[in-house]
């Protein structure tokens, strides 16, 4: 069984369609990771998903139960962190999370423990008395997230939880979710960050103008669009480099400078072998010389720039 499984789900805003036919499968124990530039549709998605909006069309399964006639019973069992801010100003931290746990009638010995552990998983002991009103706006978003864990859940839904947060930060909560998951927790999660997609994903999704237009692991993602990988030569001396290499295939060679050469190319191995060839037969010696697969966030580009085409 599927935590998540929709079929074809759809939402319009009059002729404005924000999300068109979507069918994700999401499996339990998994952190799936939500990607798309912006207006493509990943809020609105999770909107529905969590049922905060109707969809317009399609059908939606959420932890085994029919998410369109029972929304109350979904509600029950997940958690969200949106992207919109959310907090009470006059309230100070250690309140906002022992308030959220009463909310959701965590029993008190429970909801002072968890008060702790959150306080110090998300690095807010030192601003525990502080109101929200106070809060920077990354301690503030650390807030919001960390509040979502005063609850039991078997999923949650997380809309760019990192944005706003520093280096440090963002990576505590990135190993805190990674912690939850391997208690059993499911997570559903957007970023524009890819190494953070990366990092943290087990599967991802690429949406672009309300459409899914590629699902797998980061890992797969990049051996079927990121084959090419690109190296950099630099020789000791200008020379009159290109027309020695212009015989050179099933490559695309760059002469930044005239000691600096970057070579594109799906077949590395052979292209760099062939060059190295002919810079040791010229007497051409090589200073440094790197080769850089192609990063998740080369084919997200270029995934969404042909799907736009
Ligand atoms: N209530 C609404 N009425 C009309 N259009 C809407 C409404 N909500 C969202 N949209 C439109 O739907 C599209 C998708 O919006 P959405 O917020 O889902 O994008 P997103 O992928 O989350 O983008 P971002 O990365 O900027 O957060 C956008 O073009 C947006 O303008
Ligand atoms: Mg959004």
């Amino acid at each position: 069984m599927y935590c998540i499984e929709t079929s074809l789900l759809s939402k319009s805003y009059g002729d404005f369609v924000a999300v068109d036919g979507i069918d994700l499968k999401v499996e339990q124990g998994k952190i799936f990771g939500f990607l798309g530039p912006n207006g493509a549709g990943k809020t609105t998605t999770m909107k529905l998903l969590t049922t905060l909006i109707p969809p317009t069309g399609g059908q939606m399964n959420i932890l085994g139960i029919d998410a369109i006639s029972s929304p109350l019973e979904v509600r029950k069992k997940i958690g969200v962190v949106l992207q919109q801010p959310s907090y009470e100003p006059t309230l100070s931290v250690e309140k906002s999370l022992e308030k959220y746990g009463m909310m959701w009638n965590v029993e008190k010995k429970i909801r002072k423990d968890r008060v702790e552990e959150l306080l110090s998983a998300f690095d807010l002991v030192d601003i525990r008395k502080k109101k929200n009103d106070d809060l920077s706006i990354g301690q503030r978003r650390r807030v919001q997230v960390a509040r979502e864990f005063m609850h039991d859940m078997d999923l949650l839904f997380l809309d760019e939880p990192t944005a706003g947060l520093d280096p440090s930060a963002r990576r505590g909560l990135l190993d805190f979710i990674k912690s939850k998951v391997k208690d059993g927790l499911t997570i559903f999660f957007t970023t524009h960050i890819l190494e953070e997609a990366e990092y943290l994903c087990d599967d991802i999704a690429i949406i672009n103008k309300g459409k899914i237009i590629a699902v797998d692991t980061p890992e797969e993602l990049k051996n079927k669009f990121g084959r090419e990988k690109t190296i950099k030569i630099h020789i000791s001396e200008q020379k009159n480099i290109s027309s020695l290499l212009s015989g050179i295939q099933d490559c695309k060679i760059e002469y930044d400078s005239g000691v600096i050469i970057t070579v594109r190319s799906s077949q590395s191995e052979q292209v760099l072998q062939n060059i190295l060839q002919i810079l040791a037969s010229n007497g051409i010696t090589v200073e440094d010389l790197s080769v850089v697969p192609t990063s998740l966030e080369e084919i997200f580009l270029s995934v969404v720039k042909n799907s736009n085409a």
